[in-house]
This record gives structure tokens, sequence and C-alpha cells, in this order.
């Protein structure tokens, strides 16, 4: 096991009803911005469970933060706080609005531009954000316990990560039930997106890391095992529950912690969603299983070890056992209905330079857990992606 340095702050208050415990968890004498997005925390009746559990407090809304958050509204957001003296923050609602709202924590006490210094920059030289919380709507990205916040600024088409441990969340309320009205996309994305975090971390090359093994294979076969449940119910608890944690703790650092990490496909996938718009999980749908074949010498004792302990793969030679379980990886995701090649998206092999290219602006020039995806590599991933 290589030596790690593991740290998590976030609080986890988790079940049914939970939402009411923010009277206790918000402090009585903040002045809060609730962050949520388009429509969806409203109808739901997310926001006036929130909104009731604040009751005493001075409270006020900020709406509208996109899918893919963009700079521009998140700068409205930070006008709004420096202009009512604002300090404390409330994401409701799924990835976007956690991360936005982890970029508007860091950028109000941000002195210079907040771009640069927070997603050029990587946030190095911050040194301090506004506290926040989270209630969570969409499971998917595990950026409710997590330090880490991607944001798009549309103009120039760039989606740009950064980490930064002033923005774990506080605490994180996960209530399963406000999921129930996610719509089948955003249900699918999650289980994608949750799944290829777990690959990421775990199907590099193995450093004897029994725990993180067997956790990430346990949660790996929980998404297997609920996920096409859970399109057909939605509103089932239980399956929302396991769902739910599986997300989070596919992210939170646990299972990463003293094992090698992959990330090429996130790298890659965030530029095709700057340059096409496409869902994050459906890049992701798109890139793994591309990104498991270019590299399968590399990680063929772990795509063994995935061949065997995910998906029960005992016959054949090790090369069929591995394209078998590559094959299945793609399977699984065309069967929560995400579709796993460029071309069903209506990108074609013209628009490869250009991603390459951006891969390039954006220093992506060594991903990959032995940092030997180059360009080249990554335009061979793309090209057989199509
Ligand atoms: O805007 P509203 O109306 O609220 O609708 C949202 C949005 O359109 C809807 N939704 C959320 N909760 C709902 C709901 N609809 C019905 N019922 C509910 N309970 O779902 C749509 C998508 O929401 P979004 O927050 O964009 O999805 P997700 O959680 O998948 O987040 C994606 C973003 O997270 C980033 C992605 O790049 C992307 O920008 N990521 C963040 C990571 C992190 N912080 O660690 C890691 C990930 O790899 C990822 O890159
Ligand atoms: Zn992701």
């Amino acid at each position: 096991m290589n030596n790690f340095n593991f740290y998590n702050p976030t609080r986890i208050v988790f079940g049914q009803g939970q939402i009411a415990e923010l009277t206790n968890l918000v402090p009585e004498d903040a002045r809060v911005l609730v962050l949520f997005g388009g429509q969806s925390a409203r109808k739901n009746g997310t926001l006036d469970e929130v909104l009731m559990a604040l009751n005493g407090r001075h409270v006020e809304e900020f709406g509208g933060i996109e899918a893919n958050p963009s700079y521009s509204t998140l700068m409205r957001a930070v006008e709004q706080i420096r202009q009512h003296e604002l300090n404390y923050l409330l994401a409701v609602g799924g990835g976007s609005v956690i991360d936005g709202t982890k970029f508007v924590a860091a950028a109000v006490q941000c002195e210079g531009d907040a771009w640069q210094e927070i997603l050029v920059n990587h946030a190095t030289n911050i040194d301090k954000a506004l506290p926040f919380g989270s209630v969570l709507t969409l499971p998917a990205t595990g950026s409710e316990m997590n330090a880490n916040s991607v944001i798009t600024r549309y103009e120039t088409h760039e989606k740009l990560a950064f980490s930064s441990p002033l923005v774990y969340p506080t605490f994180s309320i996960l209530d399963p039930t406000k999921a129930y009205t996610l719509p089948p996309r955003q249900l699918a994305n999650g289980v994608v997106d949750a799944f290829t975090h777990i690959m990421e971390q775990y199907l590099t090359y193995p450093v004897n890391a029994a725990v993180q093994d067997r956790f990430a294979e346990g949660l790996l076969q929980t998404l297997i095992e609920i996920g096409p449940s859970l399109l057909e119910t939605p509103d089932d608890y239980d399956l929302q529950a396991n769902f739910m944690w599986t997300a989070t703790l596919a992210l939170n650092g646990l299972i990463g912690a003293g094992v090698p990490q992959d990330w090429a496909t996130h790298m890659i996938g965030h530029e095709i969603t700057a340059l096409h718009g496409l869902d994050h999980a459906q890049t992701l749908a798109i890139l793994l299983p591309s990104v498991l074949h270019e590299q399968r010498t590399k990680k063929s004792d772990k795509l063994l070890q995935y061949a065997q302990r995910v998906w029960g793969l005992e016959d054949g030679s090790d090369d069929d056992r591995i394209n078998l379980a590559i094959t299945k990886t793609r399977d699984f995701f065309e069967r929560m209905g995400v579709k796993t090649h460029l071309t069903d998206y209506q990108i074609s092999a013209d628009a490869i330079p250009a991603m390459v290219q951006q891969l390039e602006q954006h220093g992506l020039t060594q991903l990959g857990e032995h940092n030997d995806i180059d360009l080249e590599k990554s335009q061979h991933i793309i090209q057989a992606s199509l």
C-alpha cells in the first residue's frame, strides 16, 4: 500500500426527514444564502422544507445554477453575498449546485481574479473560504463529501477543476426521498458517474491495498445490482438509500487512499463536455471502455481481478476475460440507458483535433496512473470511442 494522508471533515446526516436537522446544523446568527439549480428543488418541495428548517435566520436565495455550473452565474452570487454581507452558504441540489457553492465560497474572499486564482492556479494561493453545508438531491458526484469542484466558462469553452481542503462541506444532509423525482437520464448519469469514480481509483495496478480493493469491488457490485431497478422504481427508499451512500463513498477519498489513481477518462471527458455540451456521465460512458482497452497491458492484473471479482468471469484466456470484462462494463452503461459511442451523440472524427488541442492547452499531456497518456494516446482513445 502507498503512503497516504487521509482527511475528511464533512459530517453526514443521513435519512428520511433529516432536513429538519438544519436548525441544529446552521448557526443561529448565520446570514445564509441558499443556492439551488433550475426548478427541481422548488417543484419537489425540498426548498420549502429547507427554508422552514432555517426559520428565524436571515435567509436569501440564489437560484438558476446550471448543470455544469457557469462562472458568470456564480459571480452574481458572489456579488449578492458581498452586498448583503452574508456569511454562510447552503447548497440545495446535485453536483453542479454543490460545486458552484464551493467556488462561490472561495471567490467571495478572493481579492484577485477569481477564475485565474481558483481555477487556472488551482486555488494554491487561496487561504480562506466561507463555511457551507449541502442538501443533496442527486447522488452522483460525491461533491457532498469531497473538496473538488468543476466550473465551466462558457464563453471560452473551458471546464476546469479545483480542489482545496477549505471547501469540504461542513455537513451534508442525505435524504434519499429527495432523489425520488430524478428523471431516468439523471439517475442513469449518477450511476455511471459513481461507477467511473470507483474505476478511476481501482482499475490501475495492484499495490496490495486489500481493503481499498474490496471496498471498491463492493461499491461496483452494489451499483450493478441496484442500477437497473432504480430506473424502474426511483421511489424505492432502500434502493435510493443504497445508491446515495454508494455514490458518496465512491468519491470521498476513502477508496482512493494509498492507491494509484487514473482520472484520464474524466480529464478527456471534461474537454468533450466543454466543446460539445454532453452530460458529464455521457462522456465517461463513451471513454471508459476505450481507456481500459488502450491501457490493457499495464492494467492487466487489475483488469483480471475486476473480471473475476466483479463480473464472476472464470473461464477463457486472460485476453478473453479482459475483453469480456470491458464489454460487460459497456453493456452495463447501455443497459442504464447511457449511450457509449461519440457517434451516438452526433460527434464524428472531424471533432477530434479540437479535443486534442484543448487537452494540450490545459496541460493535460501526461494522464493516467503512469502519466503515460500523452496527446497521441488520448487521440487513440477518442478515435476508438467513435
Ligand atoms: O437545475 P434543476 O432544475 O435543479 O435540475 C437538475 C439538473 O438539471 C436535476 N436535478 C437535480 N436533483 C433533482 C433533479 N431533477 C429532479 N429531481 C431531483 N431531485 O438534475 C440535473 C443535473 O444536475 P447536476 O447537478 O448537473 O448533476 P450532477 O450531480 O451529475 O453534477 C454534474 C456536475 O458535477 C461535476 C460535473 O463535471 C458536472 O459539472 N463533477 C463534480 C465532481 C466533484 N465535485 O467531485 C466530480 C465529478 O466527476 C464531476 O466532474
Ligand atoms: Zn465524475
